[in-house]
């Protein structure tokens, strides 16, 4: 009988690893959570997964940690990074190089890397969109079996930026709640917007379209990829169902909360110039208010029938999404 393989998850204690543990264990595999020893790691542990003590930025830790390891799973960055010292050269390009290593040593049979879709020309202008591409190439170059998946914008994320916390609710270590004092400071600042003062904040006209998809859903493929030999070198788009302005995403929350919103508009290019003020002191504000520029300034429309087919995957709409949402907050 073919031994069991084991799942190591870099990022286990984020918004996304924890949802693709849960698929994991779902699917009754040997899981293995990559954490630092001060992770918020605790419902790993309680739902029986091993965890393993180590850093990205720490080459020799990896090394250990990958010993028996089958399959990586890379979802760990530092866009809102918790410990000082956590930025995007040292996580999301070197540590993923010492990772990608790691993993050549232990013999590694598959590498599936959290990427994220292009902003075209305007990857070079966000830091994470060009450290995403610079360890695609480090890893496709690597010898190792990869697949790397480039989701488009997360509803979890994008649609609590409006101003809500519905997304929030029921999300296991959420990404907008790490205490990362620029994003947190400003998402406390907007985060009962639309259920106290009938708002909706939009950067930009807030007419273009992105295919948003929900963590749950990233995390669905992710762990799937794991028993599809052939999904093996190779990199995928991931979007949702249908791609939606952020206009029309205020018209899904209008039906869903059953009220009219107001539409503050942001100009787009005050993201831009504050990414460019903040860059000497806190490039990783900057890096936010360059993602939010980028995203408000580009189209994205993901054409997902043949891997939905291929994964046996049915994509969540955004309004399934958020009446599903607001059932979990009446509970
Ligand atoms: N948000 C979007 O719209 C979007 C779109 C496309 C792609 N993506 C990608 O999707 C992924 C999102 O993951 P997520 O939601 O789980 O992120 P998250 O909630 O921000 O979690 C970050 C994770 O990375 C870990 N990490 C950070 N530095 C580390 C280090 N030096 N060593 C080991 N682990 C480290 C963190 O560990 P600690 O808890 O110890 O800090 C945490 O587990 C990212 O790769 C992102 O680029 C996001």
């Amino acid at each position: 009988m073919k031994k069991s393989e084991n799942i190591l998850v870099a990022g286990a204690s984020g918004q996304l690893g924890s949802a693709i543990i849960r698929k994991l264990i779902e699917r009754h595999k040997n899981v293995i959570a990559l954490v630092r020893p001060d992770s918020s790691y605790q419902h790993l542990s309680a739902s029986g997964v091993e965890v393993r003590f180590g850093d990205l930025t720490d080459a020799e830790s990896l090394k250990t940690v990958c010993q028996g390891i089958d399959v990586i799973i890379a979802t760990a960055n530092s866009v809102s990074p918790r410990q000082k010292g956590d930025n995007l050269i040292k996580v999301d390009i070197l540590g993923y190089y010492n990772l990608i290593e790691a993993a050549k040593s232990a013999n590694v049979q598959h590498f599936i890397y959290c990427s994220a879709i292009s902003f075209g020309k305007l990857d070079d202008f966000v830091p994470i969109s060009s450290a995403k591409r610079k360890v695609e190439k480090y890893l496709m170059r690597s010898g190792l079996n990869y697949t790397i998946f480039r989701p488009d914008a997360f509803m979890d994320i994008s649609f609590a930026f409006l101003g809500t916390e519905l997304p929030l609710q029921g999300a296991e270590n959420a990404t907008l709640d790490r205490p990362f004092k620029f994003s947190k400071g400003f998402f406390n600042g907007i985060r009962k917007n639309m259920e106290v003062k009938s708002e909706a904040g939009i950067i930009g006209t807030g007419q273009n379209k992105h295919s948003f998809i929900c963590i749950d859903d990233v995390a669905a493929f992710h762990a799937i990829a794991v028993d599809l030999p052939e999904v093996k070198n190779s990199i995928m788009n991931l979007g949702g169902p249908e791609a939606l302005s952020m206009l029309e995403v205020v018209q899904i929350f209008e039906k869903v909360l059953g009220k009219k919103l107001v539409v503050k508009h942001t100009p787009a290019v005050i993201m831009k110039l504050m990414s460019y003020v903040l860059k000497p002191f806190n490039p990783a504000a900057s890096n936010i208010m360059a993602l939010n520029y980028a995203t408000a300034k580009t189209e994205s429309h993901v054409i997902m029938e043949e891997l939905t087919k291929q994964f046996g995957i049915r994509l969540t709409s955004a309004e399934e999404y958020l009446r599903l949402k607001s059932s979990t907050q009446k509970e």
